[in-house]
C-alpha cells in the first residue's frame, strides 16, 4: 500500500537530491546508490533531511541510534550538530560497521561517533542518556522493547524518533505478523504514553516522532 501519491514523493524526492548540500556530505549519494544497488532499507533522503532539521531544531549534542545500519541515518544526524556533538551507533553486523566507519571518515564526521556492535537492546542499557534524540530503527518486532528501553534515557525535551510506524499499510493487515505486531504495539504505546506527546508524520514509510514531557 502506498502511504502518499507516488508523484508527491517523487517530486519532493527530486527537489531534494538536486539540492545542494555541503561537499562532506555528498558522500550520502554514494550511500542511496548502494542502498539501490543492495536493496538495503535506509530511511532515504526525504526523512534523512527532517532528522538534520530535528537535530538543528533541539540543538542536539547526544544521539543514540538503535539500528545504524551502515551510517546513513547517523551522517544526516551528524550534518546537524556541532562537531563536539557525538553518536551512538548500534548495529548487529560487523560488515555494516566497517562500511559505516569508512563513509563517516569519508564525510569528516568519525570523531562524533562511538559505533558498537551488537544487540542494541543490551547495548544501550550501558548508557545512561539523557539523549538529545534517540533513533529507533531496530527489526519491527523488537519495538515494544525498544520503547521500553529508550523513553527512560532521554531528556525532558528529547524526541524518540522511529522509522516505519505506517509499516507500508501493513497495519491494517486482518493477521498481522510478529514484525506488524510489534509495530501496532509499539504505536499504542507510543500514543498512550504519559510521558510523551507523540504525532506520525505520514512520509516515505510513517516516521513516529514523540517528544518527553
Ligand atoms: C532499517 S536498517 C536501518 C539503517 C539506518 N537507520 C539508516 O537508515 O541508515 C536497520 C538496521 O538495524 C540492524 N538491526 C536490527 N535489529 C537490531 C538490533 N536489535 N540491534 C542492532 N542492530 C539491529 C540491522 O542489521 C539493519 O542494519
Amino acid at each position: 500500500m502506498i502511504i502518499t501519491e507516488p508523484k508527491f514523493d517523487e517530486y519532493i524526492a527530486r527537489i531534494s537530491r538536486e539540492a545542494q548540500l555541503p561537499d562532506s556530505n555528498l558522500v550520502l549519494r554514494d550511500m542511496e546508490d548502494y542502498a539501490d544497488r543492495e536493496n538495503f532499507p535506509i530511511i532515504g533522503p526525504l526523512v534523512g533531511r527532517f532528522l538534520r532539521q530535528l537535530a538543528l531544531v533541539t540543538g542536539a549534542e547526544n544521539i543514540f541510534e538503535m539500528g545504524s545500519g551502515y551510517g546513513y541515518s547517523a551522517i544526516w544526524f551528524a550534518g546537524g550538530m556541532k562537531s563536539s556533538g557525538r553518536i551512538v551507533c548500534t548495529e548487529g553486523s560487523i560488515e555494516n560497521k566497517t562500511r559505516a566507519l569508512d563513509y563517516l571518515a569519508e564525510a569528516g564526521y568519525d570523531s562524533m561517533i562511538d559505533f558498537q556492535v551488537g544487540d542494541a537492546r543490551e547495548i544501550i542499557k550501558k548508557y545512561d542518556g539523557p539523549f538529545d534524540i534517540i533513533l529507533n530503527d531496530i527489526d519491527k518486532e523488537q519495538y515494544p522493547e525498544a520503547f521500553d528501553l529508550a523513553v527512560p534515557r532521554l531528556r525532558r525535551g528529547g524526541l524518540f524518533i522511529t522509522d516505519n510506524v505506517l509499516w507500508s499499510g501493513r497495519i491494517f493487515d486482518k493477521n498481522p505478523d510478529e514484525a506488524t505486531r510489534g509495530i501496532l504495539e509499539f504505536n499504542h504505546k507510543l500514543f498512550e504514553a504519559k510521558e510523551l506527546f507523540t504525532s506520525i508524520m505520514p512520509i516515505r514509510d510513517g516516521l513516529g516522532i514523540a517528544v518527553k514531557i
